[in-house]
C-alpha cells in the first residue's frame, strides 16, 4: 500500500510517498520533497510563527498538486503531523490532509512529530527500512525544540526518562550562533566553523552532567558562552572557531554522558537517535564511538532525515498500520497535540 505523508509543524513544508509491504513489514520511500523556509526566517534570526504558517499555506497546495501529478493518485492512506509544533503551521497540514483524505476516501493517520524523529533511524541510506527494533530500546531525540531520552518499551509504549530542564540542544546551538552573529539556523554554521577549532581551547561547563539521572540543561552552558564572549571578544576566525569547537564538545559530552546513564539504568542494547542536531558530524562520530565501545547497536538517521521531513512521518504511519488494524477515521477530530 502507498502512504502519503505531510509535515508542516515548523518551518519545513514536506511531503513523502512511501510504499509499505505489510507481510514483510518493510517500507520504502518512493518520493519525497522538503521546502525549507529557512531563508525567509533567517533575516529575523529565528522562526516567525505567523510567517511560517503563511508560507505553508502558500507552498503546500502547489507542492501537493505537483507531487500527485508526478506520483499518481494511487494513495491508500494519508499521514499528517498533528504536533508538537507551531499550532498555525500544524493546522495548514492537518486541514489539507483531512480534505485530501475525504476526497480520496482514504484513512487519515495522525502522527506525533517526535515519534517521527524517534523512528527516523529505521531507514538506511537507500531510504528503505524494516523493523529491526529490539524492545526495550532508547530513542534519543535531539532537535531545536526537544532533547529527550525516551525508553521505548513496546510499540506505542514510551517513557521519557530524561529531558532538558531548559533549552533544547539545538536551541543552544542557535542561540550561541546568534551571539557570534553567524545567522540562523546556528547548528550547521557552528559545526562547520568548529571543524577548524580546538575543542579543548575553552573549558566551558557541562551542566548536570553528573546529576545521576537522565535530565540535562543547556541554558547554563549558553550563558557561560555569553559571558566568555563578553569578556574575551573574538579577535579573529581562530577565536570564533575555538568557541564553536569548545561549545560543541561540551554539548556532545553532556549528551553522551546522559545516554550512558540511560543505557546502564535500563540495560538496553539498542539506541536510535534522531532530530536536527544529529546531523552534526562530530556528534555522530561520538555516538558511533560510544556504541562501539559499549556493544550498543546504534541506528542513526540518514543525514537528510535528521532535520524535519515527511519521510519520518510516513515511517511512523507504516509502523502504526503494521501494529494496528486499519479501520480508522479519516478525520483528526481536532485532537491536535501542541
Ligand atoms: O529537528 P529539527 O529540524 O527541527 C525541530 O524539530 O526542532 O531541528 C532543528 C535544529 C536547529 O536547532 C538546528 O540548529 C539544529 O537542529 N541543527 C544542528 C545541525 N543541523 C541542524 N545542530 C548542530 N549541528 C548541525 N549540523
Ligand atoms: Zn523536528
Amino acid at each position: 500500500m502507498k502512504i502519503l505523508a505531510i509535515e508542516t509543524s515548523c518551518d519545513e513544508t514536506a511531503l513523502a510517498l512511501l510504499s509499505l509491504d505489510k507481510e514483510t513489514q518493510s517500507f520504502k520511500v518512493l518520493d519525497h520533497i522538503v521546502y525549507s523556509q529557512i531563508e525567509e526566517h533567517s533575516q529575523y534570526g529565528g522562526v516567525v510563527p505567523a510567517l511560517a504558517s503563511r508560507l505553508h499555506n502558500k507552498k503546500l497546495p502547489g507542492m501537493l498538486q505537483e507531487f500527485i501529478h508526478q506520483n499518481g493518485r494511487n494513495i491508500d492512506a494519508i499521514a499528517v503531523t498533528v504536533g508538537p509544533g507551531l499550532e498555525p503551521s500544524l493546522f495548514v497540514g492537518v486541514n489539507m490532509a483531512s480534505l485530501l483524505a475525504e476526497v480520496l476516501g482514504v484513512p487519515l493517520i495522525p502522527v506525533n512529530h517526535m515519534h517521527g524523529h524517534m523512528f527516523s533511524g529505521l531507514l538506511n541510506e537507500a531510504l528503505e527500512g524494516s523493523i529491526p527494533l529490539s524492545y526495550p530500546f532508547i530513542a534519543y531525540t535531539i532537535s531545536g525544540g526537544h532533547t529527550e531520552l525516551v525508553l521505548v518499551k513496546a510499540y506505542n509504549e514510551y517513557e521519557i526518562v530524561g529531558i532538558t530542564q531548559d533549552d533544547a540542544a539545538g536551541e543552544a546551538f542557535d542561540k550561541v550562533a546568534k551571539m557570534l552573529n553567524l545567522g540562523y539556523p546556528g547548528g550547521p554554521k557552528i559545526s562547520k566553523l568548529a571543524q577548524s577549532g580546538d575543542a579543548d581551547a575553552i573549558a566551558f561547563p557541562r551542566p548536570m552532567m553528573s546529576s545521576g539521572n537522565g535530565n540535562m540543561s543547556f541554558s547554563g552552558l549558553k550563558t557561560a558562552v555569553l559571558y566568555y564572549i563578553r569578556d574575551n571578544p573574538p579577535q579573529n576566525d581562530t577565536d570564533i572557531a575555538n568557541i564553536c569547537a569548545s561549545f560543541e564538545q561540551a554539548v556532545i559530552d553532556v549528551l553522551i554522558a546522559k545516554l550512558n546513564w540511560a543505557v546502564n539504568e535500563y540495560n538496553v542494547n539498542q539506541v536510535v537517535i534522531g532530530g536536527g542536531v544529529t546531523a552534526n558530524t562530530k556528534l555522530r562520530q561520538a555516538f558511533e564511538h560510544y556504541a562501539q565501545q559499549n556493544g550498543i547497536e546504534l541506528l542513526v538517521p540518514n543525514k537528510i532525515l535528521s532535520t524535519d521531513n515527511a519521510i519520518m512521518i510516513g515511517v511512523v504511519a507504516c509502523l502504526d498500520i503494521i501494529h494496528t488494524i486499519d479501520n480508522r477515521p479519516n478525520k483528526v477530530n481536532g485532537n491536535l497535540v501542541v
